[in-house]
């Protein structure tokens, strides 16, 4: 399975549309879908607002959107840290999900995103909390290496596997003003209770074998930290621990100026 055919499959499991009735849309909306990806979001909201602008720097991710798209939506393969440079429409709305996670510095390009959107404009971000840690048991021996390598690699500016826990106050920082929150929202594949279904199980399997970092941290010992994972995820005791999270934050017409953010981990 290719990361396209992998990104495709996760698809039937994120039931994008419960989303909806929490953001402040409006059928005039110019919406940027950032990191879109196979464009399953994209297409939503295009049935719903003016226009659309899927942003995602893989370009075969692109070249998949644009053999489907539809008439309202427009695709660019770029970095979304160009999107100030872009010359795009006032937006009035911004979607990211599972995408600002791998941003180096996440309150900078929201400050500009602040500035680039329109008065009662809204954003939508959603994404992972102790991704990797909060779906591998507490007692497991192997927890407290995760949640060193989850934390590094925050640190590092690679990737943040804790970043859902920190939308809300990277939002307020910007100048936003939060309008939704769901600090435990229930996914099939990364936030749920009980034993997973053979599919998330091949799901999780095909992350992990690209986990390559991840795989140097844990050397001879990740092929059974994966057996671990994977078995805790497979059993009736699996628990959500809040590991997805779901904020939508508005520009407000008052001038609110962004304010100290301060990052636990
Ligand atoms: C984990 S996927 C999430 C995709 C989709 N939003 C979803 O929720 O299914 C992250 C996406 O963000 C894209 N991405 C990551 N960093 C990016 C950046 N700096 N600029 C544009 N796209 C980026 C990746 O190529 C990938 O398609």
């Amino acid at each position: 399975m290719n990361l396209l055919q992998e990104y495709e499959k996760q698809q039937n499991w994120r039931g994008w549309e419960r989303y909806l009735q929490f953001i402040p849309m409006s059928q005039n909306d110019s919406v940027v879908d950032l990191g879109c990806s196979v464009g399953d979001v994209s297409r939503i909201f295009s049935l719903r607002v003016k226009d659309v602008l899927g942003i995602d720097i893989n370009q075969e991710f692109i070249d998949f959107c644009e053999s489907n798209k539809s008439s309202n939506e427009t695709f660019i393969c770029t970095d979304f840290l160009n999107l100030d440079s872009l010359s795009v429409k006032p937006i009035n709305g911004i979607w990211s999900s599972y995408s600002l996670s791998y941003l180096r510095d996440p309150l900078n390009f929201l400050i500009s995103t602040h500035s680039l959107m329109k008065h009662g404009g809204w954003i939508a971000l959603l994404d992972v909390s102790c991704f990797i840690s909060g779906n591998l048991e507490k007692n497991s021996k192997y927890y407290e290496r995760v949640r060193r390598f989850e934390l590094e690699s925050y640190k590092s500016g690679i990737y943040d596997f804790n970043f859902g826990a920190k939308i809300q106050g990277l939002l307020q920082s910007a100048g936003f003003e939060i309008v939704h929150i769901d600090n435990d929202v229930t996914d099939p594949e990364l936030n749920f209770s009980g034993a997973a279904p053979k599919e998330i199980i091949e799901g999780w399997a095909a992350r992990l074998s690209r986990m390559q970092r991840l795989k140097a941290e844990l050397e001879t010992e990740y092929a059974d930290f994966c057996q671990e994972l994977l078995s805790s995820l497979c059993s009736d005791q699996h628990e959500k621990r809040g590991n997805v999270r779901f904020v939508v934050a508005k520009k407000s017409n008052k001038s609110m100026q962004p304010t100290a953010y301060a990052a636990a981990d």
